[in-house]
């Protein structure tokens, strides 16, 4: 959760690290630091709190150097404050590491290096890694790492350098991820490509339980063994302009604006209109093993569980394909029953969250086909699963989750469509129906999206409203809890999505004039349903806003609407979702809040 960023090449270290860290600042925020090594000389420069304090700090002291590593962090061992802020150090200060991920171990670690007469300055796990190269160290930092990391035990990844060894940058990887950009006469390494796209778009992904050796004569890769790894290097397709805010204030409103954009790139070339035919190159290879599959296993955690919510119930309507969803950090302590007919659907925007890949690991060789739907090419989740359908969403910079979320949907919309195709489960007529639906869903987004003001101003009304209800039923439900899920993390709300028939088991005795209702309610199958959970609501006078296609069959039953565009049943959570990320958004904003960085929070969550 922590970002890393390391540089070595002929630029200032200290702008490419700082200009790096702030790139990386959405994976952790609570202090942060850089080391830079000029004339065999370390300089260390840490603070508690963000980038901007760091650079306020470095702009009073300045320091600069030939090569360098930063961190930007999110506490896990040791309060946040200056002295647990990255870079750490060993006794002597001429070893320097960062750190993302958890040193299980440590405690056993410390006290042995104690014994040996060590001493620590920090109450973090980090700083064991600096006193155990510093035990281990003869001449070599990668010899010496390569002995550290054979008694390290947990997940974690981590950036060293030595002013007794200089002119390199090791890191290493068992766990959360670490990539190396090269470029001419330059290389860096970081948690992910984010930083290294100003730079170049030639990349190497480091695998778990491998070491990168960054020097100036060159690039080595070892296995924890020892052994030469032969790697290659990747071209990306991101550009540098894509992690910009391009004139929004924050990259949270420029990513829920990218969405329309987002659902034609991810559909692209993928429904053929005269056919009626979905194409998947990608499942091409495996098509007999998928046709075989009885039933889905979605995995996933947080936004993207809730796309895995819309993903079961487009498996069910459109392909008559059973499918069950799990919260990935439940499921992988669970005692499951697979088989190798489950198709296994593991979601991530990242590829990185710790608990999908725990799950998704887990099930290796137990159930059948590893479908990824991830947006980070070359992450982990990527690598490791057998099929990977991309999202193409490009980077999402805000920590909450927004156009990765519709792409999401959209990819599982393709799924769907496929999936009832290969089985012969779904009439043509209906195929076409939906395809020719979904390629106006951009448009119908655009629609809602020119409403920005009227969301906004009833953003502003309610932003002094210290609970909300959100409810939806069928695939409103999921969309129900996403629009709960943004207004909590962004806002600090509390706000709860129900199922609408589940709430007279419950909820309801929490309505009041003081607790408004977000109602999601499209002209669907259950519309009708849904209108008596309006009444139910109001009986008790309650506060409705409707998101609605429909306005004019609610009349005076509801007190706000939030009207959108028609569209096929099963594509409403494209359209019903977006007013819900604007509602948040407007009143995160009204409030003050960090909407890119909300507190407590990371972008990708690599630790369990
Ligand atoms: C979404 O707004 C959240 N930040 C969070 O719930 C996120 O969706 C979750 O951590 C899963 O991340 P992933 O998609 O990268 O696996």
């Amino acid at each position: 959760m922590c970002g890393i960023i390391g540089y070595l090449g002929p630029k200032s270290s200290t702008a490419v690290l700082v200009e790096g860290l702030r790139k990386l600042e959405y994976r952790g925020y609570d202090s942060a630091g850089i080391a830079v090594v000029s004339g065999g000389k370390i300089n260390l420069c840490r603070v508690k709190g963000k980038i901007k304090d760091l650079e306020a700090l470095l702009k009073k002291n300045p320091i600069d150097g030939d090569y360098g590593l930063g961190h930007t962090r999110w506490a896990t061992h040791g309060r946040p404050n200056e002295i647990n802020a990255h870079p750490h150090q060993d006794c002597q200060g001429k070893i320097i590491v960062v750190h993302n991920g958890i040193i299980e171990n440590y405690i056993i670690l410390k006290q042995k290096l104690l014994e040996k007469g060590h001493f620590f300055r920090t109450e973090t796990d980090t700083e064991v890694i600096a006193h155990l190269i510093e035990e281990n160290f003869s001449g070599c930092l990668e010899e010496a790492v390569k002995r550290v990391v054979q008694l390290l035990e947990g997940s974690f990844a981590f950036a060293c350098l030595s002013t007794l060894d200089p002119e390199k940058i090791i890191g290493v990887r068992s766990g959360p991820p670490l990539i190396v950009g090269v470029n001419d006469k330059e290389f860096f390494l970081a948690s992910d490509v984010v930083p290294i796209l100003d730079h170049t778009r030639r990349v190497i992904f480091l695998d778990d339980g491998e070491i990168a050796v960054l020097a100036s004569e060159g690039l080595k890769f070892f296995d924890f063994s020892g052994q030469t790894v032969n790697k290659t290097i990747m071209e990306l397709n991101w550009s540098p302009l894509m992690v910009e805010k391009r004139g929004f204030k924050h990259f949270m409103l420029k990513e829920i604006y990218e969405q329309p954009q987002v659902i034609r790139e991810t559909i692209s070339g993928a429904l053929s209109l005269d056919t009626g035919e979905v194409i998947l190159p990608n499942l091409a290879a495996s098509a007999e093993r998928l046709k075989a599959c009885r039933q889905a296993v979605i995995i996933a955690c947080g936004t993207s569980y809730h796309a895995g919510l819309i993903g079961q119930i487009l498996f069910e309507s459109i392909a008559a394909f059973p499918a069950k969803v799990e919260y990935a950090s439940e499921f992988r302590y669970r005692d499951c029953l697979i088989s190798p007919e489950d198709l296994v659907i593991a979601i991530s925007q990242s590829g990185e969250t710790a608990d999908t890949l725990a799950a998704v690991r887990g099930l290796k060789d137990k159930g059948g086909p590893i479908i990824a739907i991830c947006n980070v090419l070359g992450s982990t989740l990527v690598r490791e699963a057998e099929i990977t359908l991309l999202t193409q969403a490009g980077p999402e910079v805000g920590v909450a989750a927004t156009k990765t979320f519709s792409a999401q949907i959209a990819v599982l919309t393709l799924l769907a469509l496929w999936l009832g195709q290969a089985k012969r489960s779904l009439p043509k007529e209906k195929a076409l129906e939906i395809m020719l639906e979904l390629q106006r869903i951009p448009h119908r987004m655009e629609e809602i999206l020119n409403c920005q003001d009227s969301i906004e101003t009833l953003a502003h009304r309610f932003a002094s409203y210290a609970h909300f209800l959100y409810l939806g039923r069928w695939i409103s439900f999921p969309v129900a809890l996403e629009g709960a899920l943004k207004l909590k993390e962004i806002s600090y709300i509390h706000a709860e999505g129900y199922a609408g028939g589940e709430m007279k088991h419950g909820p309801i005795a929490l309505i009041d004039e003081k607790m408004p209702t977000m109602v999601v309610i499209p002209k669907d199958r259950i519309f009708e349903k849904m209108l008596s959970n309006l009444h139910e609501i109001k009986a008790r006078d309650g506060l409705i806003i409707a998101l609605t296609d429909s306005p004019a069959d609610l009349g005076q039953q509801v007190d706000y609407l939030l009207p959108i565009p028609s569209t096929h049943p099963l594509l409403t959570p494209f359209l019903t979702v977006l007013p819900l990320q604007l509602f948040a958004y407007f009143i995160a904003n009204r409030l003050g809040a960090d909407v890119d960085q909300p507190r407590n929070l990371a972008k990708s969550v690599t630790v369990e």
